[in-house]
Order: structure tokens, then sequence, then C-alpha cells
């Protein structure tokens, strides 16, 4: 081989591995025009990039909502009916259920308008439109400034900027940072505040297979259900009121009922929360290495002594179903983001793009600013390495898995109010935790909390670096073994139980200081506060702040050194569009996930009367009778599958989108093999989990017979009318 040719081959080879597959990206609807359009119809997509994103005429994004702040959801009627996922909409369903009439247990269908449940405080928030706002933002910041220099001034464009910009009626105005802060994006929102629970399934259907399946393939949940937004008489947002309409949107996804093959182009809308796929080799290292490792191990802990308690009595389950969920959720993506960068060499990949970069600005002068900056990064994370591991291992023991801590952080608040912002507010705050005492402990066990308290701070203990021990547990560990000290804490207390709680929040300022002096888990609690403010902070904040500084700087070099590759910013709680395709994939060598499931795979699975893996007679029924109406597939009813799509947290309720524009499946969940997509997306086993709309569809006209809401949809057969299409040509 000529060395010319052999050259070609090598950078070839080489940049075919930083090639952007199918599958990775979150992009910016407003630049979908000029990045994605062309991918997107190579791929198979029948869209132009205006029928997606558009300010002049009503286009997909019009019915794409932000859902109470954390989750997506989506218009599908012309009456603001609104889908999301049944983990969405859990607090709201939960709201509403009592014994007597337990819709989390039953579900809940209402027969009319009137019917629908009220719930106060949910907003759903659409896009007006977007615009990049970068040079009036950074007007005047010049790269030589100092970062003080630089926020200050980029904190006062903001405000000129929004003070300057007409809104109309019922507009918002919010500004957010994109590539690390090089690129900014003004949002123009409009937030409904009245939106009612349409409808649910029973949990048996909305959460079948709750934590043993969550972020798992094989999937078998219909986690879906469904609310509607409702406006005043000229559409526009209001607080509820009777007199309150349904929403006009000026878009509405048609669902479609052909489902899906492997291969079909898929596109996902929604507000994905946050990812970090431009670390360096040694940021993603600390994550795999420092961070999750210790996470893993206390909350493995924490979810051991749980379900012992959980497994011992129903009550107890009950009680402890949600917090056992929201611990085991970060926990099992935890475990499965490890593998994940293991399995396909994340750390080898990262090393790899830092040595390209690297290279090319060793040899170009034209990047001799940006020598140091990966070198200056692993330093500076290096330094930051035991002040991380020491906060996670603080937060992780004493403060998100032990309830107690919750309720202290309540009680700081209320004093923080005197100290910061004087005594009426103090009192306002108070009042609103008298109130809330009771209903605060009710949910929690001294028992448990004391044994999940005493085996974290035993593992804190053993991992903690010595010198960032905090001082008082230092001293009180002289003379004591956790569990004496522990056991004491919460003996000692009168601060877990409801009515001292209560007592407490009937006492003025002074006299609740007074009190809590004395109470040791307070002490403790305090102590721990103050050095996390005094000690832990003063040390890292300046480290981190150096951080974003290098990493805003990494990413703006990045693109310039390595400028074949296409960059999306990383997730950051914004609207965006993932695509790719339907797709199964290999997890390990031997085995090979298929890309649909099918309620038979229920019926796999069901053990009668378990909290998991139980299911409703109805739908046995209907699977017994293969009553699937018009949504069947060759006679077995199709469930959920799986995409190449790019998501993440908040990702959550949004839309699978097909070639055309319809709704083809509800996005809950990624497979667990693949939940490093947050730091190192590889299409080899990155896969979204979505609900198949045929599922959907079935479950609300077969299983519960809400056909009025069927009828208010816009079912259509896109794959159907364009084979007769091309019949015709
Ligand atoms: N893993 C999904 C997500 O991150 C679903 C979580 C809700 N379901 C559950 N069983 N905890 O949010
Ligand atoms: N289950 C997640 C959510 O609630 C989605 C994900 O992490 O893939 O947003």
């Amino acid at each position: 081989m000529k060395l010319q040719h052999r050259i070609l081959v090598f950078l070839f080879t080489f940049f075919s591995s930083f090639r952007l597959f199918g599958g990775e990206g979150m992009w910016l609807p407003l630049l979908l025009k000029s990045l994605n359009e062309a991918d997107m119809k190579a791929m198979g997509m029948k869209l132009s990039a205006e029928d997606i994103y558009s300010i002049n005429k009503g286009s997909l994004k019009d019915a794409i909502v932000s859902f109470g702040g954390g989750c997506t959801s989506e218009i599908i009627s012309p009456n603001g009916l609104l889908l999301t996922n049944h983990h969405c909409g859990y607090g709201y369903i939960a709201g509403h259920s009592s014994v007597e009439n337990n819709i989390l247990k039953n579900g809940f269908w209402a027969k009319s308008n009137a019917d629908e449940k009220i719930c106060g405080g949910l907003t759903a928030t659409l896009i007006v439109r977007m615009e990049d706002v970068s040079s009036t933002l950074l007007k005047g910041v010049g790269s030589q400034d100092f970062e003080l220099d630089r926020k200050a001034k980029i904190e006062k464009n903001v405000a000129a900027f929004k003070k300057e910009y007409k809104l109309n009626k019922n507009e918002e105005l919010f500004v957010r940072a994109f590539y690390n802060g090089n690129q900014y994006f003004a949002f123009i929102t409009k937030t409904f505040k009245d939106v009612r629970l349409v409808g649910t399934p029973p949990e048996s259907i909305g959460k079948f297979g709750s934590d043993t399946d969550n972020w798992v393939w094989p999937r078998h949940t219909g986690d879906f259900s469904i609310f509607r937004i409702y406006a005043d008489k000229n559409n526009e947002p209001a607080e509820y009121a009777e007199s309150n309409v349904p929403y006009q949107p000026k878009h509405f996804l048609p669902i479609s009922l052909d489902g899906v093959a492997e291969g079909d182009f898929t596109m996902v809308f929604g507000f994905p929360g946050r990812t970090n796929e431009y670390l360096t080799e040694e940021g993603v290292r600390q994550i795999v290495e420092v961070q999750n490792p210790i996470r893993i191990r206390m909350r493995e802990k924490a979810l051991s002594i749980l379900d012992q308690y959980m497994r011992k009595d129903e009550a107890t389950k009950l009680k402890f179903a949600a917090s056992y969920a929201s611990i085991s959720n970060a926990y099992k993506k935890w475990i499965g983001e490890n593998q994940g960068i293991k399995q396909t060499k994340g750390l080898e990949k990262k090393h790899e793009r830092d040595a390209l970069f690297q290279q090319r600005v060793d040899a170009n002068a034209n990047f001799s600013e940006y020598k140091n900056l990966v070198s200056e990064l692993e330093s500076q994370y290096k330094s930051l390495e035991k002040l991380s591991r020491a906060t996670e291992i603080y937060a992780e023991a004493f403060q998100r898995n032990v309830s107690v801590m919750n309720f202290y952080s309540e009680i700081k608040e209320v004093m923080t109010a005197q100290e910061v912002r004087g005594e009426k507010i103090f009192i306002e705050k108070r009042n609103e935790l008298h109130e809330q005492a009771e209903a605060l402990v009710s949910g929690f066990n001294k028992e448990i909390d004391q044994e999940i308290f005493t085996a974290l701070a035993q593992i804190a203990v053993e991992e903690m670096p010595k010198e960032l021990m905090l001082p008082y547990l230092r001293e009180q560990l002289k003379q004591k073994s956790v569990n004496e000290f522990v056991v004491g804490l919460y003996r000692e207390s009168k601060l877990t139980d409801g009515k001292e709680l209560k007592k407490l929040t009937e006492l003025s300022y002074s006299d609740m200081a007074a009190a809590l002096k004395t109470d040791p888990l307070w002490q403790f609690y305090d102590e721990l506060n103050y050095y996390f403010a005094n000690d832990l902070s003063k040390q890292s904040v300046p480290l981190q702040d150096k951080i974003v500084e290098l990493r805003r700087k990494h990413m703006a070099a990045l693109m310039q050194v390595i400028p074949e590759k296409k960059y999306y910013p990383d997730a950051n709680s914004t609207m965006r569009i993932s695509f790719g395709r339907v797709e199964g994939f290999s997890p390990k060598d031997g085995s090979c996930y298929k890309y649909q499931t099918y309620l038979d795979g229920v019926m796999e699975k069901y053990i009668p009367n378990d909290y998991e893996f139980d299911v409703h007679p109805k739908l046995i029924e209907l699977y017994n009778t293969k009553s699937y109406g018009q949504y069947g597939e060759n006679g077995k009813m199709p469930l959920a599958f799986i995409g190449s799509n790019h998501t993440t947290g908040g990702n959550s309720g949004s839309p699978a989108i097909d070639a055309y524009g319809n709704l083809i499946g509800l996005n809950f969940d990624r497979v667990w093999e693949g939940t490093m997509s947050d730091i190192n997306y590889d299409v080899s086993i990155c896969r979204n989990i979505m609900v198949d709309a045929r599922y959907i569809l079935f479950i609300i006209d077969e299983f519960a017979g809400a056909k009025h809401l069927i009828q208010e949809m816009k079912l259509v057969h896109p794959k159907a009318n364009s084979s007769k299409k091309k019949k015709k040509k």
C-alpha cells in the first residue's frame, strides 16, 4: 500500500470510530434544518424540519408539553387530551386514591369532562418559540475575562435582555446556557395551570413489574396515564375554575394503528434532563470509579434493609413503596452505567478523543491556547477527588437515604426564614410545617430508619478519608461505637414523633432554637450542615468553579479542533429531538434482544397476588379470548418496543413519532445495559423503551371501555396509506 493510501485508510478508520451513529444526539428543534434534516430524511423521515418546529404555522412542537417540570407529555386530541407516563402522573393518581376509592389499584376513567379530577399544582408548559441569544448575552464578554467578571457581565446582559423583551400576555421567558456555557438560548413559554386527571390504568398495568423490571428489557409495563389541559374562554392559561374549557391546541398528534417494524424511523421529542457527553477521560473515570461505587454500596445496604421489612408485612410495604422506588431507580441506573462503560470500553474511547484532541492541538500553532486544557482538567479533577468522595459519602449516608434528615431540613428552612427574611416569614413557614407535621412523620418508621442510619454511618466511617471526617462524629466515636452513637441519637430525640414535632412548631423562634439545641439528632444534623457549608464547600466550590470554566473552554476547543464531528449540546431540561430506529440489540455475547414485546410476556411473568407481577382478571380474560379489537397484530397484542433514540431522565412521557409525524409509542425508560448513554452513548447497546401506542389504545378501549376517549383521538394508517399511494403510481 502506498503511504498516501495508508494514511487515508488510517484516517478513515480513525474518524469512523468518532462517527455520529444513527441514534446519538439530543438536538435543538431550532437547528434541525441546518444540522439534521438531511440525515433524518436519509433515515426515512417524510417530514421537513419546518413540520417539526415552526414559528409560522402549527408544527409538532405545539403538541409537546413539559409535564409538571420533570416529565414530558403530548397532546393527542383537539380538546387538549394529554398523554404521559403512569410514573409521571403517579403523585396525582396516588393523591386521588383512598382506601374506599383506590384508583391507584383499580384505575380510573372519567366518564365525562365533569368527572375529571383536579390536580392542584400540576402545570403543563408549551414552548411558544426559542431564539439564539448568544451574541446578546455574551456582549462585552472577553475570552480573557476572569470568571467572576464573566458571570457578572452575563447576568447584567440577561437582566437587560429580559427587561427589553416584549412578551405577549401569559408568556414567560427564561434563558439557558448550552454547550457548557458557550451558547445561550431564550425560551418563550406558556404555562397552563389547570390540568386534570382523565384516566389511568390500574397499577398492575401502569406499573407492572415495578422495581424488579425497572430499567429492564424485555418489558411489559403499560406505563401511561391521561390528563387534560384546561384554558379560559379565550384559550389562554388560567388558574383552576369550573368555567374553564378544554384547551384547543395548535397541533395534536394523530396516533398510528400500523405499529412498528425493525428498522423503522423513530424520533423522540421531549425535555431530557441532564447528560455529560463531553467529559474528558478523567471526568468519566471519577464518575465510574469514585462516585458510582460509593452510591451503589450505600444504596444496596439501604434497600436490603427496607426490603426485609417490606416483605414482612403489607402495611410497611405500602408505606415504603415510593421511597424504595426512588432509592432503587438511581441505584439500578448507576450499576448499569458502570457495567456499560466497561463493556463498551467507555474510558478508552474518552482517552482516544482526548489523545486526538491533544495531538491536533500540539501540531497546530493556532491552537496553542488549548495546549493544557485536558491536563488542567485532569489535575483539577484529581484535586477534587477526595472532596467529591466525601461529599458523596455524606449525602448518601446522612441525607438522601435517611428519612429523619428530611424533616430536619424542613425545620432548618423554618429557622433560616427567621434568620434571613424576618419573623413574619418565619411564622408563615412555621405554621405551614405545623399543618404538615403529622403527615411528614406518618411515612416514617423509627426502627427502620435507625437501622438504615446505623448501617450507612458504619460504611461512611469506613470509607471516609480521615482528614475529611466530621470532627463532631470523630469525637463521639472516641467514646462509643457507631451503633451506640446512633441508638443514642434516636432514643433521646423528640423529633421523630409527629406530636412532638407539632409541639415544636408552636414555639417562638428563640424557644424553638433552645429546644433544638438539646436534641441530639438535631445537633448532629446541624454539625453536619455547618461542616458542609463551612469546611467542605469552602474547599470544593473554587475547584468546581474552575472545572466549569475549563469545561466551557474545552467544549469550544473540541468543536474547533475536531470539526468533522457534529456536536449536540448536553441535555439541560430544554426541548430536544432524538432520532433513531426501531431496533433490538445484543446485550452480551451470544444473546440477542428482539425489538418488540407482547401481552404474552405479561402472562409469562404473572405471579398471582404478587405486588409487582399480579395481573388484572379482565386483562387475563382479554388475553384468553384474544379480544384485541383493532389493536392486535397477527393474533397477538404488541406491548412495548425499543429503539436507538438517545434519551435520558425527563424524556419520560415523550412521544415516539413515526416518519410521518404520528404517535407510535410513549417513551418511559431505557435498557439497563445502556444507561451509560448519559455519559457515553453507544448505539450497540443503548436503547430507549416505549409503550406501543396500540397497547395504550387497547387498554383504554377494550380493557377500560372508555370509547369516548378513543373517539376524541385521530387514529391513522400511515403505512397502509403510503403503500396505496405507491401502488397508484
Ligand atoms: N427507570 C425509569 C426512569 O428513570 C422509570 C422509573 C419509575 N419506575 C419505577 N419502578 N421506579 O425514571
Ligand atoms: N425513566 C426516565 C424518566 O422518568 C427516562 C430515562 O431515564 O430513560 O424520565
